[in-house]
């Protein structure tokens, strides 16, 4: 068979180097002639809306998927059109708004941080009255890493996000004073079989992840549970099929969820390694309509993300368990260049790999 990806960054290419040992081809479309997928796979170059490009891609490919969520939703409906497209379009859809997918969760019963819409600097002052603060001002389209959103604190921060935002169409988010933050890995299949990775623990610097831990010593039973249910009620709404990352703040014992991904996930790279089968493999099987491979873990591990500039290999690659992954991008700020994925017997093990691999890691 042959899988459209709508997107060609290191996620595609991820998905493409798992689904060839299975004996599937793949073909991207992403307006980026330099896209890193094209090293792995067919790329084809145009607009995300380019009807030719999109109907090209949907003749070549037996099924679509896509690695980016801010892929216009009418592409992926003209696509569905003529290809079995997963996940659904309306899983792009909710996920694109920040206000949408707020509105989507509590009208499921999961629990997000108060919100409000905000249009003008009047409902911004509202919501500032009704919410409090601090808060956190965002832009309810293609925000990521951390990228249009503002923390209100003062009344002259709140002044000067208005002065930065104000352009946009926005949400206020009160500010959740959480331990530490989580994600769930979840995968569902055309034929509703459905399976969960354990939460990974996630910890950013300036917006962008660093260090993913999947099973941290903050792990529980109960958060588990929690974060499987809220899961499961989104793939069931949406009629999900594919890998779906939902992010969550963790307060205690409860879980407050800040927003989903419709896609394979950043803090799920290290399933390649740290899971009996990765969250790509299993994207694949998922839209193929295949059985679902198991989710178990295999040891520890802990991911570490190369923002910026790659480390040393020869340094990295002498410590037991390491396992890098290097995307084939240029060094650039800011730009995630690769991934580490290390493995370990223990706990005790892993922090101890993970202490010594930090310092090539910018965090
Ligand atoms: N309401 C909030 N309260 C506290 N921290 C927040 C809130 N919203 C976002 N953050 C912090 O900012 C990070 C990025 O915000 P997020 O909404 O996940 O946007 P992005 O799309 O950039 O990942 C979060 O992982 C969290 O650390
Ligand atoms: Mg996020």
């Amino acid at each position: 068979m042959t899988i459209g990806i709508l997107g060609g960054g290191q996620l595609g290419r991820m998905i493409a180097l798992a689904g060839y040992t299975l004996g599937q081809r793949f073909v991207f479309l992403d307006p980026g002639a330099e896209s890193t997928a094209g090293h792995v796979g067919q790329l084809r170059v145009g607009a995300y809306d380019d009807e030719e490009r999109l109907s090209e891609l949907a003749r070549k490919s037996d099924v679509v998927t896509y690695e980016f969520e801010n892929v216009p939703v009418g592409s992926a409906r003209f696509l569905n059109e003529l290809v079995d497209v997963y996940p659904p379009p309306r899983a792009l859809e909710v996920s694109q708004d920040r206000l949408d997918e707020k509105t989507f969760f509590q009208s499921l019963g999961i629990p997000t941080a108060g919100f409000a819409a905000v249009a003008t600097r009047e409902e911004l002052d509202a919501a500032v009255r009704t919410l409090g603060l601090p808060a956190v001002l965002k832009t309810r389209r293609f925000g990521y890493d951390g990228k249009g959103q503002w923390v209100l604190r003062t009344r002259d921060d709140v002044a000067r996000a208005w002065e930065a935002l104000g352009a946009a169409s926005l949400v206020l988010e009160a500010f959740v004073p959480f331990d530490r933050e989580m994600s769930i890995l979840a995968v569902r299949n055309r034929t509703g079989e459905t399976r969960f990775w354990p939460l990974v623990e996630n910890q950013h610097k300036c917006g962008i992840l660093r260090l993913s831990t999947p099973k941290s010593a903050a792990w529980t039973s109960e958060l588990q549970a929690s974060a499987e249910a809220y899961a499961a009620r989104v793939l069931v709404e949406l009629g999900y099929v594919g890998v779906l990352a939902i992010e969550f703040f963790v307060l205690g014992n409860k879980l407050v969820t800040n927003e989903m991904a419709p896609r394979v996930h950043n803090s799920g790279h290290w399933t390649i390694e740290g899971s009996e089968t990765s969250q790509f493999e299993n994207h694949v099987r998922a839209i193929l309509g295949l059985p679902l491979g198991s989710t178990r873990m295999v040891g520890c591990s802990a991911m570490l993300n190369a923002i910026g500039k790659l480390p040393p290999l020869e340094q990295v690659l002498a410590i037991e368990g390491a396992h890098l992954h290097a995307y084939g991008k240029d060094s650039a700020s800011g730009r995630k260049v690769g991934h580490l994925t290390v493995r370990a017997e223990s706990m005790k093990e892993l922090a101890d790999k993970v202490a010594t691999l930090l310092p090539w890691f910018d965090f």
